[in-house]
């Protein structure tokens, strides 16, 4: 058993009125830029690790990474670097409690593809374990569109609000991830579900079920809500893909402004990975296309980590609004 506090790791304790950004990592790359930009805005950061990224990148380097990223920080001048690794999706007690056994600060279980009663099992089993090692736990109650993992689903199914303080009641959960229309990945609806800017001819997507957030805020008055899915899928890198060899039509996101108005409200940790990903694989494709007798790995990945470093600090300061809140 080893403790994340050995680590210098610090669980998901959070406040209300911003938005601790979450962000998936599988490389080192990543993991750099992450902690760069938390450490040059002193925000506070959840690292997240899914079961794909665990399977990929091997769970014990990740978490070495995670301790290493403490170290980092503290050399790049943040004093006292609030980072917290946490299991993203969690699908089994046993993989909750590896991650707890292990060294995370924080896990996910993601039962809400069970039926009620089900999930609010296992999600108490997981909360009992956890909580005597001080490990916060995520919980989810509705259906996200999309893959979540092994788990996926054609259409969402917002958090039914008359549930909500029995299903936080009866688990002891720390955080609540909800649906109210967001999704995974960089097709976040259908282009039958936008409209079309007729000057850009842009998709422009539907607005977040805001009267779902606020049933659930009134229900649970200051308890900390998840949004997953929360990548904006900016044009600029989607652009970017097409004009150098790619192929991602119609991609669309989460409009920031929405993201911002979800993070000034009880919504507490916004999680975004496809961002990350469209930035790394624009400044990746940009080296290939302007220079193909380019084959040192640094000579596109530190572009594709320079990307991703100035994504992160925007996100922090200008969406999140997560900036000096860890001093
Ligand atoms: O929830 C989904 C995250 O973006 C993780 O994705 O399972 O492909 O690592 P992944
Ligand atoms: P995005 O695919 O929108 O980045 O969502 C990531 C996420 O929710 C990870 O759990
Ligand atoms: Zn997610």
């Amino acid at each position: 058993m080893v403790s994340y506090k050995e680590l210098g790791l610090v669980n998901t304790a959070i406040k209300g009125g911003y938005a601790i950004p979450a962000f998936n990592f599988n490389n080192m790359e990543q993991l750099q830029a992450i902690i760069k930009a938390s450490a040059e805005t002193k925000s506070p950061v959840i690292l997240q690790v899914s079961k794909g990224a665990r399977n990929y990148a091997n769970q014990t380097l990740l978490r070495y990474m995670a301790q290493g990223a403490v170290e980092y920080a503290k050399e790049l001048g943040w004093e006292h670097p609030q980072i917290c690794l946490h299991l993203d999706h969690g699908d089994s007690f046993e993989l909750c409690k590896s991650c707890v056994d292990f060294g995370f600060s924080s896990v996910m279980i993601d039962a809400s593809s069970l039926p009620y009663e089900e999930n609010i099992a296992l999600t108490k089993k997981v909360v009992d374990y956890a909580h005597q090692y001080d490990v916060t736990v995520e919980a989810e109650l509705g259906v996200l569109a999309g893959v979540e993992d092994e788990v996926s689903s054609a259409v969402s199914h917002y958090t039914k609000p008359e549930e909500v303080v029995d299903f936080a009641t009866r688990t002891g959960c720390d955080s609540l991830a909800i649906s109210i229309g967001t999704s995974h990945g960089a097709y976040k609806f259908t282009p039958e579900q936008c409209t079309r800017d007729p000057k850009t001819g842009k998709l422009v997507p539907p607005p977040l079920a805001f009267d779902v957030l606020d049933a659930i805020m009134e229900q649970l008055p200051g308890f900390p809500i998840v949004l997953h899915g929360s990548s904006s899928v900016p044009q600029e890198y989607v652009d970017m893909i097409n004009q150098y060899g790619g192929k991602l039509p119609d991609a669309v996101g989460i409009p920031e402004e929405q993201l911002r108005k979800a993070a000034k409200s009880a919504v507490c940790k916004i999680n975004i990975d496809s961002d990350s990903r469209l930035a790394f694989t624009a400044a990746v494709r940009k080296v290939f296309a302007e220079k193909p007798g380019e084959f040192d790995p640094r000579k596109y990945c530190g572009p594709a980590r320079d990307l991703m470093e100035e994504l992160y600090k925007h996100k922090i300061i200008n969406v999140l609004g997560s900036d000096g809140k860890a001093e």
